[in-house]
């Protein structure tokens, strides 16, 4: 049975305020418990299909490490979450105008002593990106696991934002961050919303 998710409260307001104010925000406790264990069963149980992110069009990059599988329709439980931040791009349409049309987003597993090194999702606006997203779905995280999300904020001053389970990041596209060295198995769905068509 898959969770329903409609009854969600998302404080759209909240978040809105706070991509305005600052270029990013978080949602804490985002979704209900077990949709997040069925989910990060999901994930788990599909370990074996992802590949090398640093490998693209055969060339490898060794500005991350880590291993992701894009997300589609054989991976219900990642689709709430995308219809989910269906719904807030249509705040974000409504009030910022960002004319986001698509979704694209894939699973990604750091494990222990992978990182994703600084960089920007959109340089210089070269793509469609626009707001990218990242949900925590590992069941636990410590203080001392690294793996942290390093962001700069619209003003330029750094944020240092931990994993939680159950959290979801939300920052423009264009702001630098990386990911620091995970001690311990990370697990996340990264999400971008997007203002052209995905070509996926
Ligand atoms: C990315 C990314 C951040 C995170 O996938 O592009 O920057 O916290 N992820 O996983
Ligand atoms: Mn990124």
């Amino acid at each position: 049975m898959q969770p329903n998710l409609d009854d969600l409260t998302w404080n759209i307001d909240q978040i809105l305020d706070d991509l305005d104010q600052h270029g990013f925000a978080l949602i804490d406790d985002a979704y209900p418990e077990h949709y997040v264990h069925e989910l990060s069963n999901e994930c788990t149980a599909n370990l074996n299909r992802f590949r090398d992110a640093a490998i693209q069009n055969g060339i490898v990059s060794n500005i991350r490490s880590d291993h992701i599988l894009w997300i589609n329709d054989e991976l219900p439980l990642a689709q709430q979450h995308i219809h989910q931040l269906n719904q807030l791009a249509s705040g974000l349409n409504r009030n910022f105008f960002l004319g986001i049309k698509d979704i694209e987003a894939h699973f990604a597993c750091y494990n222990a002593g992978e990182f994703y090194a600084l960089h920007r999702d959109n340089p210089q606006g070269k793509n469609g990106r626009m707001i990218s997203s990242v949900f925590y779905l590992h069941e636990q995280w410590q203080d001392n696991w690294g793996g942290e999300l390093r962001l700069q904020d619209k003003h330029d001053q750094w944020h240092i934002i931990s994993p939680q389970p159950n959290r979801v990041a939300l920052f423009q596209s264009d702001l630098m961050h990386e990911v620091l060295l995970a001690k311990h198995q990370r697990l996340s769905i990264t999400a971008w919303l997007r203002s052209d068509q995905n070509l996926f």
